[in-house]
């Protein structure tokens, strides 16, 4: 091969593997619908555990008298990286958030955690990490109407 198309060809390999080891959000865009998942970022390829900037979405529920509660969440892997889920009211995250989670801790359903509720059909959930190593948890949040 000539010089050049060795440098071509080792570009493309450089940008391919650069793509293959994003660390993406698990809900990467806000999402609708009557149950919200919540999980930890991941590597596409292959989908294992990764760190990440801060995640954030918004969650709709699709109609204004849905609101959303009934959270459960469990943490499967931690590593003291100062985990940390926020779920907020609305689409603002200025305010107090209607829950907090530290890593480790779950909800179990029915548990008093669990029966936060929104008074919007929208919430913000966010999750940041102090240190890099990767967490793995999942959650579920559903919207239901006001009762
Ligand atoms: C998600 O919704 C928020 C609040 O409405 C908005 O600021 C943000 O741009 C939206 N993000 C995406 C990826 O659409």
């Amino acid at each position: 091969m000539m010089w050049w198309k060795l440098a071509v060809f080792a570009a493309a390999v450089f940008l391919t593997e650069t793509e293959a080891s994003t660390c993406t959000c698990y809900e990467s865009g806000n999402y609708t619908g009557r149950s919200a998942p919540i999980s930890n970022p991941y590597n596409p390829d292959g989908f294992s555990p990764c760190y990440a900037a801060p995640c954030s979405y918004v969650a709709y529920s699709g109609d204004e008298n849905h609101i959303w509660t009934r959270l459960t969440f469990h943490w499967g892997t931690t590593t003291n990286s100062g985990g940390l889920i926020k779920i907020f009211d609305g689409t603002d995250i200025t305010g107090t958030p209607i829950i907090l989670l530290n890593e480790g801790e779950n909800v179990l359903s029915g548990s008093t955690k669990s029966q936060i509720k929104s008074t919007s059909s929208r919430v913000t959930i966010t999750y940041s990490q102090t240190g890099t190593d990767s967490n793995v948890f999942y959650g579920v949040m559903k919207a239901i109407p006001p009762q």
